[in-house]
């Protein structure tokens, strides 16, 4: 079985994305074999600057090397080194249908959010599903969030497939339950566009603001308090070992924890939790060559496999 995912480089992960996605990236590298990339041409919807976009690229391969991606397990690559997956998205627009592309919920949003509808926002499930059917993908580890995209490329798949004969294998998606949807500060989703973010590799004094900034209600200590609507709650339970998120969740029952207690809880728990990650991704960020180093290997083994589909899909539609 060969796990995929790509995740874009617009700016500094967050718990959403940890729990949601890269968590089940480093889990599924030990039993199957991984496939991680860096969509910076899915980026480039958003990210209109080369040296931000740069920037980004690299802090986000050292994050998730940090995060425990281990490129003895796992591929490793940049979207963008492999332009056998640009190719296939045309071979894949061909059979795509408009209307599949139009009831896309991810475009909706961005386009009701105000960003322009140009054709890479709309195009963009297409890229996502040739960067999954070249590698041959069986699971994608994806939040929630992604699901409909997974649902397109095995569309996509399909008509392929029925059009010009069986080329790609359908993939599913890979989502766990208990963490599909992080929320945010707000409760709403957690999401880097949506300022309401907790990042994993923030400064002390600003991860303490944003974990500070969780909404709550003005229940004072003593009321009883049901956890599972607590925003609080909600994120120190993602981290928390059983029987602490039990005993935490009791005292919410009984009245017997504050919000402010709660949220220092919530800190300490989250600094302690990715304290070696944190150390490990010091290390990286003074070895950028071998981060550098890692991605080119990793674009090398992901081509040979890019190259083969390619080819496949080619011969197939007479090319
Ligand atoms: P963002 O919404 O912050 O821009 P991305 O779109 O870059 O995040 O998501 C990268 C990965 O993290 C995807 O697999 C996505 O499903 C997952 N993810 C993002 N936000 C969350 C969340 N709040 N809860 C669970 N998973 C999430
Ligand atoms: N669209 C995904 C996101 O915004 C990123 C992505 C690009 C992806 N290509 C992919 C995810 C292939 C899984 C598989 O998070």
């Amino acid at each position: 079985m060969r796990a995929l995912s790509g995740i874009q480089p617009s700016g500094a992960v967050h718990i959403g994305n940890y729990f949601g996605a890269i968590k089940q990236y480093v889990a599924l590298q030990q039993e199957h074999e991984g496939f991680y990339f860096i969509a910076n041409y899915h980026a480039l919807t958003s990210i209109r600057d080369a040296a931000t976009l740069r920037r980004y690229c690299l802090d986000l391969a050292t994050d998730l090397l940090a995060l425990g991606i281990d490129p003895d397990r796992a591929t490793l690559f940049m979207q963008s080194d492999i332009p056998e997956v640009t190719e296939l998205t045309w071979l894949l627009s061909a059979v795509t249908p408009m209307g599949l592309l139009e009831r896309c919920v991810a475009y909706k949003e961005k386009v009701a959010e105000g960003i322009p509808a140009d054709h890479g926002l709309f195009a963009y499930p297409v890229l996502q599903a040739a960067d999954i059917l070249i590698y041959n993908s069986d699971l994608v580890p994806v939040g929630q969030d992604q699901k409909q995209h997974v649902e397109v490329t095995r569309d996509i798949a399909t008509k392929f497939n029925s059009t010009f004969g069986e080329v790609f294998k359908l993939p599913e998606a890979h989502i766990l339950a208990d963490v599909a949807v992080v929320n945010g500060t707000d409760g709403r989703k957690m999401s880097k566009s949506y300022g309401n973010a907790i990042l994993i590799f923030e400064e002390p004094d600003e991860l303490k603001r944003q974990v500070m900034s969780v909404k709550t209600d003005s229940r004072r200590v003593e009321e009883p308090k049901d956890p599972e609507s607590c925003n609080v709650y909600n994120l120190y339970k993602l981290f928390a070992a059983d029987e602490d998120r039990e005993a935490v969740a009791e005292r919410y029952r009984k009245g017997d924890i504050g919000y402010a207690e709660a949220k220092q809880k919530l800190l300490a728990t989250i600094i302690e939790y990715f304290a070696p990650q944190r150390q490990r991704r010091a290390e990286l960020e003074a070895d950028p060559d071998y981060v550098r180093d890692v991605l080119k290997a990793g674009a090398e083994k992901a081509r040979a496999e890019a190259r083969e589909t390619l080819d496949r899909a080619r011969s197939a539609v007479g090319a």
